[in-house]
């Protein structure tokens, strides 16, 4: 059996390690830019995070792409280069989605409890009293409450916030108001206070968070954006920011990353920034699984985490 393994922001040789003591009998080979269908083996999986077309060239004998992430968007970019019968596997949670709940609950609790404002005060040297939000108020609504945002739902409702999800299918979750489809978007949105985007890119979901639909949130609303940079208006989320619509962001994902140095969120005090890092891609629990999904196709037996080429996710 052979692998080949490429993902640009880590260094391959820990991850052919790890690869090496899960599927001693795999052959892995590491693709990098500038290589050609020449020089590398046919490959029975991939296994890759960004793969450029170019990797997938010639690859006629491939089973599997093996995607080192939950979001598979950028796969989905590179079109008829990943041939219809080649499955795409996105990760399963694999340590993700206890991050993704953590990264919510400490912006949720930040905004909720005044922390960044007691921050500021503190910075000022300023002992003071600030008067608590009441959390009857502060109802959070969850956009995709699939593998993380069902975690996140799960760990935000042991605070107490009121809960709401949407979601393309219905689902019946106790304790959460849930809403599906596009006709129940707009009344999802009109109760929801501190809103949540965790859905995958695609075609439907671009642009959701626009001016038209942040303007349904209850004013004083506040976004948290751990999805794609790409569901964002990002000049209309400054502009309702500074209208006083919504009280701020927290956003670990933008339309351009790393963000330019001259990108105005920068200078919005409003707007916490973090650099894509909400829940990572842990090696150990990843290769865990692919092995296990690998030895799993091997065998002919079906896996969890194939993407619906169709939906997009
Ligand atoms: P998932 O398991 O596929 O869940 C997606 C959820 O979104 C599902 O509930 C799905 O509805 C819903 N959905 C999709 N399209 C919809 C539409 N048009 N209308 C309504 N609901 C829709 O995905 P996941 O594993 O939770 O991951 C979600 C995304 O998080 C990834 O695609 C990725 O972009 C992002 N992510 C970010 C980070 C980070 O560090 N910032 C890390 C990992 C992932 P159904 O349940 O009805 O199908
Ligand atoms: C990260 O953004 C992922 O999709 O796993």
């Amino acid at each position: 059996m052979q692998i080949l393994f490429y993902s640009p922001d880590n260094k391959p040789e820990p991850w052919l390690a790890a690869l090496a003591q899960a599927l001693p009998e795999a052959g892995v080979q590491v693709w990098q830019q500038g290589m050609t269908a020449a020089d590398v083996q046919p490959a029975d999986y991939l296994v890759a995070w960004q793969p450029p077309a170019a990797m997938l060239a010639g690859q006629a004998n491939l089973k599997a792409l093996f995607n080192l992430g939950a979001g598979v968007d950028a796969i989905l970019q590179l079109g008829d280069a990943l041939p219809p019968q080649v499955s795409l596997v996105r990760l399963d949670d694999a340590g993700m989605a206890v991050q993704m709940a953590e990264y919510v609950s400490y912006a949720i609790l930040r905004h909720f409890r005044r922390f960044d404002a007691f921050e500021q005060q503190a910075q000022q040297q300023q002992w003071r009293f600030l008067k608590p939000n009441d959390k009857a108020d502060f109802s959070v609504g969850i956009l995709g409450l699939g593998v993380l945002g069902s975690r996140i739902a799960e760990a935000v409702q042991h605070f107490g916030f009121p809960l709401r999800g949407w979601s393309r299918s219905r689902k019946d979750l106790p304790g959460i108001q849930c809403f599906a489809g596009d006709a129940e978007l707009d009344d999802f949105l009109r109760g929801t206070r501190i809103l949540v985007c965790i859905l995958p890119l695609t075609a439907e979901t671009a642009q959701i968070l626009s001016r038209s639909r942040l303007e349904m949130l209850p004013r004083g609303a506040y976004l948290i954006n751990v999805a794609r940079g790409a569901h964002l208006a990002e000049s209309d989320l400054l502009a309702l920011i500074k209208s006083g619509h919504l009280t701020g962001a927290m956003l670990d994902v933008c339309r351009t990353e790393p963000l330019p140095q001259q990108h105005p969120f920068w200078q919005e005090p409003r707007i916490t920034l973090t650099p894509h890092i909400a829940a990572m891609t842990l090696r150990e629990e990843s290769v865990r699984q692919i092995a296990g999904k690998i030895r799993a196709l091997e065998r002919g037996e079906p896996i969890a985490g194939i993407v619906d080429r169709s939906k997009g996710y």
